[in-house]
């Protein structure tokens, strides 16, 4: 495919993740954008709750028992937009795990997307999940939207919400549109463009898209009333304030425009599409780590941000989610692994739905795609055709929970130091170790507690070794060097140990001991970790 092809592939795509903290609407929304944009392939798995829609893999009996999706996903929709320019857009949606704990996993997901967009519950206004993923898009430079979802009930009011946001993160909204009706009478949008008003009408259910007529300004007044009046005058007022959406700021992550919806009235859906298209920036390439650019016509590239395993127990195989930097990726084309510098075919692309599997043929940057039996690759790992480029690896983050993990069987050592290394490899969690507790009783560090759960049950599913895990009494660490490392030792609370990666972390029982350390041997390296960079 010649390089202007590939440039009006890359034109029309946007991918993003969404945001959010547990409950705040994020499935509802995922499952409206699909009905507002044509599905065309889906990779991993969407939670669904209750009676709704469940498309899904269930790849672990964990998984199915709390109904949550521990894997990744990545949806495809073409949708044709109003802004666009004529050609259908493509919109990638990878998908954060969406619980309440944290898993290393959520924050790689935004190593693989180019915009995200932060759900909120008009009530409940930002929240802790929330507030982490938005320092982590911060933090990568991500572009943000905002959306405050179930504007259908009672919640706060759009002023209150944007002072929020603006006071307790810095980013200043800019709100496209402005709701008509307060929280919990919904009736439309006022368009702060053109000054007109979007009425929405309710389908049964919220199980269509909900149609929408326009009015102008005098019909509006009319027929809303106060509900119109407020809503122009919060409109000027925002434009006094200089609220107004300025492409380079949002850009570089200052403002944020806002939007309005009811994911579960399907209201609002499509004036989100929109602005993912209109605003969200199309992928770009990347620089290598010899500081070798590769633009989005180079040759083929990837960056592989996610590998599952064990996911359906009729495919017993190795999972690895690459997001395509540069070039046309081909089903069957042979590319080079650069961290091993050995080939990979890859005749096994696929998108995954649930337990089917549709393969692949024709992928551009931006989009992601499965490779199955990826036995050697690991998060952070680039794939190429020539020339050779390699991405900066995926940095890894700073672990709050730490577990001693024994085998309980005894003749399965073997087992256990394999599924260990396989386990640390594949990024699942950290692995310290130190000469005091030795091989046999290595030291998990992980993001949220989660992670040590998929780490015994892969012990069992995958290797058929049973073991426990016992808690530490460690909350935080730090990275410090050789030369600290005795001192650091003989402190109470304070435990020394390597990473796989050669990193000596100190880890302590809480901040209170490491400021007293810091204050009492000030000479110590004690580095923090990179949260998310
Ligand atoms: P999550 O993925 O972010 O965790 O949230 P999810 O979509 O599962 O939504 C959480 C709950 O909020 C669900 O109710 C869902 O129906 C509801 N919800 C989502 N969007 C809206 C909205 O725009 N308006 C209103 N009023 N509710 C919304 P649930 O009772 O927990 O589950 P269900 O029985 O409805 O499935």
């Amino acid at each position: 495919m010649s390089s202007e092809a590939i440039a009006r592939e890359v034109k029309r795509r946007r991918t993003f993740a969404i945001i959010s903290h547990p409950d705040a609407g994020k499935s509802t929304m995922t499952e409206a954008l699909a009905l507002h944009a044509r599905m065309i392939s889906e990779a991993g798995a969407v939670h669904g709750k209750g009676g709704r829609r469940s498309t899904v893999s269930d790849w672990m009996e964990m998984e199915k028992a709390r109904g949550i999706s521990i894997s990744s996903t990545a949806l495809q929709f073409a949708y044709e937009a109003e802004h666009g320019d004529g050609a259908p857009n493509v919109i990638n949606l990878v998908d954060t795990p969406g619980h309440a704990d944290f898993s290393e996993d959520t924050y790689r997901v935004l190593t693989a997307v180019d915009a995200a967009v932060m759900l909120i519950d008009a009530a409940k206004g930002l929240e802790p999940q929330t507030l982490k993923l938005f320092q982590v898009c911060r933090h990568r430079g991500i572009p943000v939207i905002t959306v405050v979802n179930k504007w259908d009930r009672p919640g706060q009011t759009p002023l209150e919400l944007i002072d929020e946001i603006t006071d307790r993160i810095g980013l200043i909204p800019t709100p496209l549109y402005v709701p008509v009706g307060i929280a919990g009478d919904y009736r439309g949008l006022l368009d702060r463009r053109t000054g007109e008003f979007i009425r929405f009408t309710r389908t049964a259910g919220g199980s269509k898209i909900a149609p929408e007529e326009i009015f102008g300004a005098d019909a509006a007044a009319e027929s809303e009333g106060d509900a119109w009046t407020s809503a122009v005058e919060e409109s000027e007022l925002l434009a006094e304030m200089g609220q107004d959406h300025d492409q380079e700021m949002f850009l570089a992550g200052q403002t944020s425009p806002m939007i309005f919806t009811s994911a579960m009235l399907n209201f609002g859906v499509r004036q989100l599409l929109e602005a993912l298209v209109e605003f969200a920036p199309p992928p770009e390439g990347r620089v290598g780590v010899d500081g070798t650019e590769r633009t989005v016509t180079d040759p083929f590239s990837a960056v592989v941000f996610k590998v599952q395993a064990g996911m359906d127990t009729s495919h017993r195989d190795r999972l690895a989610y690459m997001r395509i930097v540069s070039g046309e990726f081909e089903r069957g084309m042979v590319v080079t692994h650069a961290q091993t510098g050995k080939p990979f075919a890859t005749k096994y692309a696929q998108a995954v739905f649930g337990r089917d599997r549709a393969t692949v043929d024709t992928a551009y940057p931006g989009d992601v795609v499965g490779l199955v039996n990826a036995m050697a690759l690991a998060p952070g790992d680039t794939l190429f055709t020539d020339p050779r480029i390699e991405y900066p690896p995926i940095p890894s983050f700073a672990p709050e929970h730490f577990s001693a993990l024994r085998v309980t069987t005894a003749d399965k050592y073997k087992q256990f130091r394999k599924a260990i290394d396989q386990l640390d490899a594949e990024g699942v969690v950290q692995v310290l170790r130190n000469d005091l507790r030795g091989d046999a009783s290595p030291v998990l560090a992980a993001v949220g507690p989660m992670q040590f759960e998929v780490v015994t049950a892969r012990m069992k599913a995958e290797f058929n070794v049973d073991t426990v895990l016992e808690p530490l009494g460690y909350s935080l660490a730090r990275r410090t060097d050789e030369a600290s490392a005795p001192e650091l030792t003989r402190q109470r609370g304070v435990e020394v140990f390597s990473r796989s990666d050669g990193a000596l972390l100190a880890l302590f029982s809480d901040k209170w001991r490491l400021q007293f350390i810091e204050k009492e041997f000030s000479d110590l390296t004690l580095a923090p970790l990179v949260a998310a960079a």
